[in-house]
């Protein structure tokens, strides 16, 4: 079972759209632990390069930025609550034109540097957490106790991300268009030298394509109850 005292890394990458997002609130609350939304820290990079107005492609201007306004979740709400100079963000990191910007900042290697440090920072004091993103299996947490690797095909995706932003009052989201975001940020993320999305050696692959989240939820929960149990497996 898992032990309430044990350090617990789940890591779980993938592309846009698998819904990792969903996935990794679950299943915390299932396996009652904290949870990581680390591309919300590069959205809200991306949010404080907008209110600076400096380009979000010069790390000298950035990283500079970044130390100046700090970055930090409100851990008393589940999902812990993101936060740019201590004030919640809300839905502000969610628009399409942070999309634009968050994939400019995400390819910066100084960039990506500080927010790997940032994220095992808050690891050591939440060590019991599921960490969601791009690289955290390959790069952040290479030694977590279970990685995964969701997908799911480009079209499923654009469907669950355009339903998602017409739930978030987004009301005229065009899933064609989505679908073109989506393949544009997948290549973007796939391709950059640092952190690209990939699956891990070692990482679990599971592809979403025909489950319900409650179903990959489950399917997840059962794989860390495996691993801390001792039976590993891994498919990447
Ligand atoms: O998961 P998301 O859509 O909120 O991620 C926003 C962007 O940040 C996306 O372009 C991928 C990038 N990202 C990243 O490069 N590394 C992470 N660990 C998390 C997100």
């Amino acid at each position: 079972m898992v032990d309430a005292d044990q350090r617990l890394i789940v890591t779980i990458d993938g592309p846009a759209g698998t819904g990792k997002s969903a996935v990794s609130h679950r299943l915390a609350a299932e396996l009652g632990i904290s949870c990581l939304d680390t591309g919300a820290m590069y959205r809200c990079v991306a949010l404080m390069t907008m209110r600076e107005g400096i380009d979000a492609s010069d790390a000298s201007l950035v990283t500079p930025a970044m130390d100046a306004h700090p970055i930090d979740f409100d851990w008393t709400q589940h999902p812990p609550m993101p936060r740019l100079d201590g004030e919640p963000v809300g839905e502000a990191i969610r628009s399409a034109e942070i999309g634009r910007v968050v994939s400019i900042v995400a390819a910066v290697p100084e960039i990506r540097g500080a927010m790997v440090q940032a994220q095992r920072r808050i690891a050591q004091t939440h060590p019991r957490l599921v960490s969601e993103g791009r690289d955290q299996g390959s790069v952040v947490f290479p030694d977590a106790e279970a990685r995964f690797y969701l997908t799911a095909d480009a079209s499923i995706r654009a469907h669950r991300r355009a339903r998602q932003l017409r739930a978030t009052g987004h009301e005229n989201v065009e899933e064609a268009e989505v679908l073109q975001a989506i393949e544009a940020r997948d290549a973007l993320d796939r391709s950059r030298k640092i952190g690209p999305l990939t699956c891990a050696p070692g990482a679990i692959l599971i592809d979403t394509t025909e489950m319900g989240r409650q179903e990959v939820v489950e399917r997840l929960a059962r794989e860390v109850r495996a691993i801390v149990d001792g039976a590993v497996s891994g498919s990447c």
